[in-house]
């Protein structure tokens, strides 16, 4: 679903950034901006800006910057539909789909439609639990497993009726098709054709959410062993609900999250619960299943930092291991709670008190330890050769280990847990390291750029990379930037290929694409730019205060971008050159060599006679 450009800029236009900024930033009014602390660092003295002209906002503390879209997303941790959806109810503006054809509108409306009616089941649901006399058999299981009315409340738990008909005969009587119930997944056919029949009946309803609070589906627990059935049930996929898509507790773990709190993850709904009434907020479930790549991704929007608190068995089987990995892979930096076996975290607090949840969680082993030892238990030390075998299985985890330190540091430890010299272990690795990188050779990055500054949340602060932008090239930014009339003018898309910057490149882009009057609309441009990098840069340069009187010759300038353009190009293809002119590789060499002749040629020509490289005027 995508929206259309000009819903975006309606929303954009309506969105008043002092008054959307001002709700969660105390704002003083100084000269054409507005400046406060800013939200995204912690800082004393105010370098926070927001600009009602532009429609911008900048920190000079953290470079953190954008438009009133990129505030809302890095705010409330929403992505760009959302952020705009957001703003579209917050100014009242219906939202638009582009393209609205009629089948994607009667998509639309009948999403919307499940979700009205999964609020008004849920409603039921904890109506039903609250004051239905057929409840107390619910009351009363809640009531033994410790769960709180407060935390009832706040997770919306709810109650089925054992009757096979009772919602559909309440829903039925509110205006809901047979076809709708069964859509929404609370309803399934009889098998002898005649009607259909409630799926959760007699159980424990817990309502899953997704992270914005809305219900998507549901879960039912049984309330007692005998009781027939799964001990959880769990609505199938719909329309708006896949598994492995959601986090349980996500929408209430939200708010701790953002002040930077580890999420503790773990596999049930009565531990989030749990975990959540003894005061660890930022617990949230993978709901039985592995942690899947899409939970993982949901999760790194929120946090940089997780802990695992799975029950003691499950936390060594291979499901759980690639759940690791996957959540590593996202950026996050992951430890593992260690439980006794047999505990999860839901009967851990009650059997030993959040008190030693809390020291657990002090004691998590930070992933490489946890797989250290996890993978070093699988063998028998007493035995010389399976202390041999236990060596060659580390190793992988060793070889990924970035930092000296960190390196010797768990050789160390490593040897020390096996029983085998460092030296011997030490020689192992540089072995396994050497076989790997000729498997991997000719794979290798060439350009070591410093692109991981940014940490998964997207709040990092620290000002990121110091970056050597080639000074030409900034400076025709600035210019386009004081002077947009030249865009699309004198200076047009045939200009781009001469910017050897992909982020100035991309903000350059940008602003031609967006350039249709002598106008600039800033904020708009921010919409265009993919990278925060890009970002950040833009309003770095729109809130200097050099922009204002900055003036330079265009002709100048751009000859200047075009001159280092070659320079740099001409020196790769040297540096090629050279690196293979002894290997033989006759083909590639002339490649070059024709590629260097051309490019020289080319550049002769832009720079003329006249050899300035300057527009023709
Ligand atoms: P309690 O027994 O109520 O404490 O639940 P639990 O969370 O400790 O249960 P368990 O450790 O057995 O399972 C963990 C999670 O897996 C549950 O919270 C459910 O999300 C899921 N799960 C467990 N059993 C079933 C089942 O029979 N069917 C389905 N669909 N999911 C289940
Ligand atoms: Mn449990």
């Amino acid at each position: 679903m995508r929206f259309s450009e000009s819903f975006i800029q309606r929303v954009r236009d309506s969105s008043d950034i002092v008054k959307i900024v001002g709700e969660y930033v105390q704002l003083k009014r100084r000269g054409r901006n507005y400046l406060g602390l800013c939200p995204f660092h912690n800082e004393k003295t105010p370098s926070f800006n927001v600009s009602p002209e532009t429609g911008l906002y900048h920190c000079f503390g953290c470079s953190a910057g954008g438009n009133v879209f990129t505030f809302i997303m890095e705010i409330e941790n929403l992505n760009f539909t959302e952020a705009v959806q957001y703003l579209a109810e917050k100014a009242g503006i219906p939202v638009e789909y582009e393209g609205s054809d009629r089948e994607q509108q009667a998509r639309r409306q009948a999403q919307r439609r499940l979700s009205e009616l999964l609020e008004l089941v849920g409603k039921y649901y904890s109506h039903l639990l609250k004051s239905a006399p057929e409840a107390s058999i619910a009351r009363e299981y809640i009531r033994r497993r410790g769960i709180s009315a407060a935390a009832a409340t706040s997770f919306g738990l709810g109650f089925a009726k054992a009757d096979w008909d009772d919602l559909i005969t309440v829903f039925q009587s509110r205006g809901y098709s047979d076809s709708e119930l069964v859509k929404a997944g609370l309803v399934l056919p009889r098998k002898n054709g005649n009607g259909y029949y409630d799926r959760f009946r007699e159980r424990l309803i817990f309502p899953i959410k997704d992270h914005q609070g809305r219900i998507v589906a549901f879960a039912g627990r049984k309330l007692t062993d005998a009781a027939p059935g799964p001990k959880y049930l769990n609505s199938p996929e719909t329309e708006i609900f896949t598994k492995g898509a959601h986090l349980y507790g996500l929408d209430l773990a939200k708010a701790y999250l953002r002040k930077g709190e580890p999420a503790i993850i773990t596999e049930g709904y009565m531990d989030v619960i749990s975990l959540h009434s003894a005061g660890f907020q930022t617990a949230v479930a993978s709901m039985g299943t592995a942690l899947t790549v899409e939970q993982a991704r949901l999760l790194s929007r929120f946090c940089s930092q997780v802990l695992i608190a799975y029950d003691g068995d499950a936390a060594g089987t291979t499901a759980t291991w690639r759940g690791l990995e996957t959540l590593a892979g996202h950026g996050l930096e992951v430890k593992v709670i260690v439980l006794p076996a047999g505990q999860d975290p839901d009967s851990f607090i009650r059997t030993e008190g959040a008190e030693a949840f809390r020291k657990a969680m002090a004691e998590a082993l930070p992933l490489t330890d946890y797989k250290l030892s996890k993978t070093i238990t699988g063998f028998n030390l007493e035995r010389h050769d399976e202390r041999v075998k236990a060596a060659r299985a580390v190793l992988p985890i060793l070889a990924e280990l970035n930092g000296a330190v960190a390196r010797e540091a768990y050789l160390n430890v490593t040897a020390g847990m096996i029983g085998i010299s460092v030296g011997a272990l030490r020689r192992e690795l540089d072995y396994y390291e050497a076989k790997l990188r000729n498997v991997s050779q000719g794979k290798r990055n060439i350009f070591p750029q410093t692109r991981n500054n940014i940490t998964a949340t997207g709040q990092d602060c620290s000002i990121v990379e110091s970056q050597t932008r080639p000074l030409s090239e900034v400076a025709m930014l600035k210019l386009l930037l004081a002077k947009p009339e030249l865009l699309g003018r004198q200076f047009t898309t045939a200009e781009l290929k001469f910017f050897t910057d992909p982020v100035i490149k991309q903000i350059i882009e940008a602003m031609l694409e967006s350039a249709s009057t002598d106008q600039l609309d800033p904020a708009a441009v921010v919409d265009r730019l993919a990278e925060a990098e890009a970002k950040k840069l833009l309003t770095d340069l729109i809130f200097s205060k050099e922009l204002a009187g900055f003036v330079e010759n265009p002709h100048d300038c751009m000859a200047k971008v075009r001159k280092h353009y070659f320079q740099e190009e001409l020196k790769d293809l040297t540096h090629k050159l050279i690196n293979i002119r002894n290997t033989g590789q006759v083909a590639e060499i002339k490649q070059l060599t024709l590629n260097y002749i051309n490019l020289y040629q080319e550049a002769r020509q832009t720079f003329g006679e006249r050899g300035d490289g300057r527009w023709p005027s």
